[in-house]
């Protein structure tokens, strides 16, 4: 297998990919509709990939994988030679539909053609194509380079050697793939978050807490064994004969309080007051410096992992 990978689509899911590919040593061309998109990609980029560096998680110079990305301001010439292509443009279906249709002309048979999208089915943008069977979603969590987690989800014509052939290429990329057993909208991880997020809008809403502390629940509390341990690997250990026991001490009134969780409208009203409240402690002018924080913040968490047992 080559090992050139085509990104379609500059924005920040698309500039991680690139990121992910080239720190492995695949060649990437990034490709935009946008020209202003590609013509800040380089400098985004170097960005990026230095703080890597200053983390010690890469260990070239960061002009080194930066060599390894280019961009091209037409398709065909960023697809040519890809053994994949990962689609990162706008969350629309009749956007996915349009890509999909010019990168299924495009594109070289035998290569695989793989979205970002973060809720769609691979069956809603590839249904009357020709080369169908090498469509998926490979949907990552923001920034893909930062965090392994890739959730393949293949439509029900998707060839199995093609989904065979894309997690290599992502383990090859020193991702984590999770492959789902059939298609759902929002996959795995968007589903728990949107159950995560239903309930806090709720408890919010109804007047349990403040948005600050229900954060803190989160961040000081849950979130921080679920950075090396699941769900299901959290019950087994909180009872005394494990996952079982668990389920017989506490199942009924876990199952009492699934019954009584609303679905929340997301109201324009609530958002609009927990918008006004995160930019008093966030202004606007400081959002793309706290998103850098938190990208620190996650490498040193890898950093921390590597240093830890499994
Ligand atoms: N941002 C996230 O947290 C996140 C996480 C996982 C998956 N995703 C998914 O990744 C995809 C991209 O999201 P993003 O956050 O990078 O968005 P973004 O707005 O930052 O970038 C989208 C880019 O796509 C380009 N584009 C639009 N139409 C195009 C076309 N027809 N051909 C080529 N380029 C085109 C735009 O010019 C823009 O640069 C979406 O499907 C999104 O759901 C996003």
């Amino acid at each position: 297998m080559n090992r050139h990978v085509a990104i379609v689509g500059a924005g920040f899911i698309g500039r991680a990919w690139a990121i992910v590919f080239a720190r492995a040593g695949f060649s990437v061309a990034v490709y935009d509709a946008v020209d202003t998109a590609l013509a800040q990609c380089q400098r985004l980029l170097l960005e990026n990939i230095s703080d890597l560096a200053e983390h010690g998680l890469i260990a070239e110079a960061p002009a080194s994988v930066l060599e390894r990305i280019r961009t091209e301001t037409t398709l065909p010439a960023a697809l040519k030679g890809a053994c994949l292509v990962q689609e990162c443009a706008y969350e629309t279906l009749e956007i996915k539909r349009a890509v999909f249709a010019e990168l299924d002309r495009y594109a070289a048979v035998d290569t695989i053609l793989a979205s970002s999208t973060s809720w769609l089915k691979a069956s809603e943008f590839s249904e009357g194509l020709a080369g169908r069977a090498r469509v998926l979603v490979a949907h990552p969590v923001n920034p893909p380079y930062l965090i392994p987690l890739v959730e393949l989800a293949p439509a029900p014509w998707t060839d199995a050697a093609v989904l065979a052939s894309a997690k290599t290429i992502y383990q090859e990329a020193g991702q984590v793939p999770v492959v789902l057993h059939k298609e759902i909208t929002g996959f795995l991880l968007n589903r728990i978050q949107a159950a995560v997020l239903n309930e806090a809008l709720n408890l919010y809403a109804d007047g349990f807490a403040s948005m600050e502390d229900m954060d803190l629940v989160l961040k000081n509390g849950l979130g921080m064994r679920w950075s090396f341990m699941g769900p299901f690997e959290t019950i087994d250990l909180n009872a005394p004969q494990g996952l079982m026991d668990y389920a017989e001490r506490y199942g009924p009134t876990f199952r009492e309080v699934a019954a009584d969780q609303a679905t929340n409208p997301w109201d324009r009203g609530t958002m609009a007051q927990l918008h006004a409240q995160r930019r008093e402690v966030l202004p606007a002018a400081d959002m793309q410096a706290r998103a850098r924080w938190r990208d620190r913040r996650l490498m040193a968490l890898i950093a921390h992992q590597r240093s830890q047992p499994r």
